[in-house]
């Protein structure tokens, strides 16, 4: 299995260091426009393998698409990051044009491959990579729920001062302001969390998580790295191990949930097949409303996109 990392930056650089670290793939690239960038951080992280303990030796090159050749998955990180004060979809004419420009590149080497972008605004990313590489639906998807519920598992642990390992959350919706946390369906070990903490603290948690890479922002100046590194290594990992992983993953929906042509968070089952199954799950009337309400957002942006 070979697996490419587009954008050697913090997110690209972390993804890979995970993968390395698990040893997901026989062969995995980290490609940079920035000369020497990719081949240093390759360098640095093969040298961390002997203290870490893995055997994946990364290549790292500049604009080189050719490495990537015959890749199964492709991670896309490329693009700009936010600045304090500025939205995720403030960044969508810059990044459009740049994951398209890597699109195509990626597709002329591996036609066959499975991309996973985590560039924002990240649905409308999505569907940009989707346009411009035009793969079936299965094989083209966006990070953003894996990294929202972690967030969100993790502010759950924090308050409710038990292991994060122990919390199963799913959350739909765009990965935006809009995202729709779902408390029906958050558990600790199979306890509702709604029987663990009271509606005020799981609002306030809910609220913290949709504004979560807000809050990175505005404390580092730049976007988070960690958590989106680590959870598109995930997704990646998923489909080179054929693991059928049921993860919430941004897809394209053509008529589940009511709605039809747009990405959105949803939940599915991942693994070599791409997005295997999208899960349906029966949702009340207020969820089913927040989701159309997240989609009509993303839906938004997409308009902008297509009429670019
Ligand atoms: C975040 C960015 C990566 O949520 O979208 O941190």
């Amino acid at each position: 299995m070979k697996i490419s990392v587009i954008g050697a930056g913090n997110v690209g650089a972390t993804c890979a260091d995970v993968l390395a670290q698990k040893d997901a793939a026989s062969e995995l690239v980290l490609l940079d426009i920035k000369d020497g960038l990719a081949e240093g951080k390759a360098l640095d992280l093969w040298q961390s393998a002997p203290i870490n303990r893995f055997n994946t030796r990364p290549l790292g090159v500049t604009s080189d698409y050719e490495a990537t050749k015959n890749s199964d998955v492709v991670v896309i990180t490329s693009g700009l990051p936010r600045k304090p004060g500025m939205s995720r979809d403030d960044l969508i004419t810059t990044n459009a044009g740049i994951v398209k420009t890597v699109t195509e590149n990626i597709i002329k080497y591996s036609p066959n491959t499975t991309i996973i972008v985590v560039s924002n605004p990240l649905d409308v990313m999505t569907y940009q990579a989707f346009l411009s590489a035009n793969l079936p639906k299965n094989r083209v998807m966006g990070m953003a729920g894996v990294l929202d519920t972690g967030r969100y598992r993790a502010f759950l642990a924090q308050e409710l001062n038990v292991s994060p390992k122990d919390i199963q959350a799913i959350l739909m919706g765009g990965h935006g302001d809009t995202m729709v946390p779902l408390p029906r369906y958050t558990t600790v070990s199979g306890i509702p969390v709604t029987e663990l903490m009271d509606k005020e603290k799981l609002d306030t948690i809910i609220e913290r998580t949709k504004f979560g890479g807000g809050e990175l922002v505005k404390l580092m100046g730049t976007s988070a790295w960690y958590a989106p590194g680590s959870a598109a290594a995930r997704m990646a990992e998923a489909v080179a191990r054929d693991q059928k992983r049921l993860l919430p993953c941004c897809v394209k929906l053509e008529g589940e949930y009511g709605l039809k042509d747009v990405f959105v968070g949803v939940p599915i089952v991942l693994g070599g097949g791409g997005v295997e199954q999208i899960i349906e799950l029966d949702l009340t009337d207020d969820e089913m409303q927040l989701l159309h309400k997240s989609s009509d957002a993303v839906k938004e942006m997409m308009d902008i996109l297509d009429k670019k």
